[in-house]
């Protein structure tokens, strides 16, 4: 199976400009030569475009840029479809994390039901009636299963994208008031850094892994960098202390490549202009490298 990488050069979920250079940034730190050494075929398929932000203005206060998230989401979806109806693998590349809705739309069209893994420190269950700040970036798991505003549910023509009984989140420990009133109407597991803390990485990643597979064709990994402990991964925008050690990420990506169940990941929250000497950007290709299979013996 080939790889096919989409950058996706967008930061019109949130509010700090830099996360636009996130694709570059992740290929600068040598992603396509390290995934070819693990014996794949990789292809790049360049960037989605993303028009200039400073072109553009805010519209609604509750949904920031509403409409660029939903024409990139649009362009995203029908690259996925494409990649994963030839029968390969895509790695998308942020961006901010409302670009997921557009990779689970493209997951959804084709073929369903799939699971979904998504390592964040955040709940990304806002919709714009309990939204604090107004990002998308904080709803995109939530539009995925249909929860919140039509212009953003329905990206893609299929709503919901995912089941809540197969959906995963690994890693949270930052969820705002209301958004947990939905995730617990929801119905998605979730398994918070307690949970990581008192059962280990190893148990937790088994238990999602067998969730996000249970009667679905794989496995979608949508990997916000700040899940990662601040320490490892700097270059976040919204960066939230206690979270993953290198040791735990790297384990949960090798456990998930073990399962054999991956179908698409997707890489967000990368920002160059807040990290240091790129650590943010190498830690997301080492992940990637152990993800696809990489091991020491
Ligand atoms: N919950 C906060 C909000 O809704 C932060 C979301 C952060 N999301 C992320 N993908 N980093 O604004
Ligand atoms: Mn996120
Ligand atoms: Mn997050
Ligand atoms: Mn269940």
């Amino acid at each position: 199976k080939d790889i096919h990488i989409i950058g996706v050069p967008s930061d019109y979920g949130q509010s700090r400009r830099g996360v636009d250079m996130g694709p570059s940034a992740i290929r600068y730190a040598g992603l396509k030569e390290k995934l070819e050494r693990l014996g794949y075929e990789v292809a790049d398929l360049g960037d989605v475009p993303v028009p200039t932000p400073e072109t553009r203005r805010i519209e609604h206060q509750k949904l920031k840029y509403l409409r660029e998230v939903v024409s990139v989401s649009e362009a995203l979806c029908e690259k996925v479809e494409g990649v994963l109806k030839g029968g390969h693998t895509p790695v998308i590349l942020g961006g901010d994390h409302s670009i997921a809705i557009g990779s689970l739309a493209g997951i959804a069209r084709a073929g369903q039901p799939f699971g979904v893994i998504w390592f964040d420190a955040h709940g990304d269950m806002n919709t714009d009636e309990t939204t604090p700040s107004g990002n998308i970036h904080g709803m995109p798991l939530a539009a995925s299963l249909g929860i919140g505003h039509e212009a953003l549910t329905g990206i893609g023509g299929i709503r919901p994208k995912v089941r809540a009984e197969n959906v995963v989140l690994v890693g949270a420990r930052s969820i705002d008031p209301e958004e947990r009133e939905l995730i617990r109407q929801s119905g998605i597991h979730v398994f918070t850094m307690q949970d990581v803390d008192r059962r280990g990485m190893d148990a937790v990643m088994q238990e999602a892994i067998r969730i996000a597979s249970d009667g679905t064709r794989g496995i979608h990994l949508s990997l916000d960098l700040d899940a990662l402990d601040p320490m490892f991964a700097p270059g976040v925008g919204t960066p939230v202390n206690g979270g993953f050690t290198y040791r735990e990420g790297h384990l949960a990506m090798e456990l998930l490549a073990a399962s054999g169940k991956l179908l698409s990941v997707d890489v967000v929250e990368v920002n160059p202009i807040l990290d240091h000497r790129n650590q943010t950007g190498r830690m997301a290709v080492e992940l990637l490298e152990s993800l696809f299979g990489k091991r020491v013996m």
